[in-house]
């Protein structure tokens, strides 16, 4: 039996591939390298010395999803494959709802077609919306994230929900995580973004190597410690590693049918200031920066509470963050230009 990895050439993608191969899990990747290079599955192939079969096809094309349920015995799939630029949605909203929402309806409906029901969706923090009190904790209301990339994963946590009560075989489990950095010790597999990062440590690690002039930081009067954003950032490998949890978990739990929700962060909030401070340690490099204006829609702190995937799926956020700032610097300074 084997496990269909969507968006599986992605960042968090390719680690959780390296995860579940180095767990004798067998794999499927389908992605169609929208936002992503094949050449992170080659790496991932390297490092393990083993293969990843790989499908080249859009979550959205029913033909090309229904060849590779007929063609491979899939036991469970991992939903990775979406598009994640939140300013980006804004711009664009009508292709991210389609990307996202209408692609996770039609992979369900093949799912469905071909009696698959174990399903780990890709979720995120911003579910929680801007009004739930921090540490945000699984049984919180979910909210009314103010980007449509936010709104399309609380509506297909929301299709999830409604889907588990017509069809009592269906088992899914949504991963909220929350602020994946850092890259394989190896350096060999990283975040790998297009153009301009949208995130903080692509961004940082892009002026460490000379590529960016200056870091902006978006606010230093928010109500926090010194002033910045917090953020609870946990190690890539740490989140690839709760997604084999999650598998196990659904092994674990035969008789469980339904949808349950984990979010997968440290617990812990760290400081923009905080994490530049931490890199310049790490990597012993001077990080030029500018306080810029706040951007619209940051909220000033939030982090997990992830007793809930501690206790249940055995999972702990092993890696500090020391490790996340060396990780992401032995990336981006083996491959200034990623995988180009
Ligand atoms: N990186 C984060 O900070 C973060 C935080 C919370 C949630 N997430 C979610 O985790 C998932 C993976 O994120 P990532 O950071 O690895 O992003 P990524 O862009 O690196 O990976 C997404 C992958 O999906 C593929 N893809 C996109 N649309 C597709 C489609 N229609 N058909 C087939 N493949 C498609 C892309 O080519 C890419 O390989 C996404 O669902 C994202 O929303 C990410």
């Amino acid at each position: 039996m084997k496990v269909l990895v969507t968006g599986g050439a992605g960042y968090i993608g390719s680690h959780t591939v390296l995860s579940l191969l180095d767990n004798n899990v067998q794999v499927v990747v389908f992605d169609n390298l929208v936002n992503s290079s094949i050449e992170s599955l080659k790496r991932v192939e390297q490092l393990t010395g083993k293969t990843v079969e790989f499908v080249a096809g859009d979550i959205r094309d029913t033909a090309v999803l229904d060849r590779v349920f007929q063609q491979h015995k899939i036991s469970s799939v991992i939903h990775f494959a979406a598009l994640k630029a939140v300013g980006e949605s804004s711009e664009i909203p009508l292709q991210y709802y389609q990307n996202n929402v209408y692609g996770a309806v039609n992979l369900l409906e093949v799912m469905a077609k071909y009696q698959v029901h174990d399903f780990i969706f890709s979720s995120s923090a911003t579910v929680y919306g801007e009004d739930n009190d921090v540490p945000y904790v699984e049984t919180m209301k979910l909210g009314s994230p103010s980007s449509p990339y936010g709104a399309s994963k609380v509506m297909v946590e929301r299709i999830m929900a409604d889907y588990a009560l017509a069809d009592v075989k269906f088992r899914g489990v949504s991963l909220r995580y929350f602020n994946p950095v850092g890259a394989h010790e190896s350096g060999e597999i990283g975040e790998d973004p297009t153009g301009i990062p949208n995130n903080l440590l692509p961004y940082l690690a892009q002026v460490a190597v000379g590529k960016r002039e200056k870091l902006n930081i978006f606010g230093d009067d928010y109500p926090t410690k010194d002033g910045s954003c917090e953020r609870d950032y946990l190690h890539v490998m740490d989140l690839a590693e709760g997604h084999v949890c999650a598998l196990n978990w659904l092994h674990a739990n035969a008789h469980f049918t339904g949808v349950e929700a984990f979010n997968l962060g440290t617990g812990c909030g760290t400081s923009v200031f905080a994490i530049v401070k931490a890199f310049e340690q790490a990597t012993l490099k001077n990080i030029a920066f500018d306080v810029a204006p706040r951007r619209l829609g940051d909220l000033p702190a939030f982090w997990a509470n992830a007793s809930k995937a501690n206790t249940e799926l055995h999972w702990h956020a092993k890696r500090d963050l020391a490790q996340m700032m060396r990780d992401t610097w032995h990336w981006q300074s083996k491959n200034p230009d990623g995988y180009k």
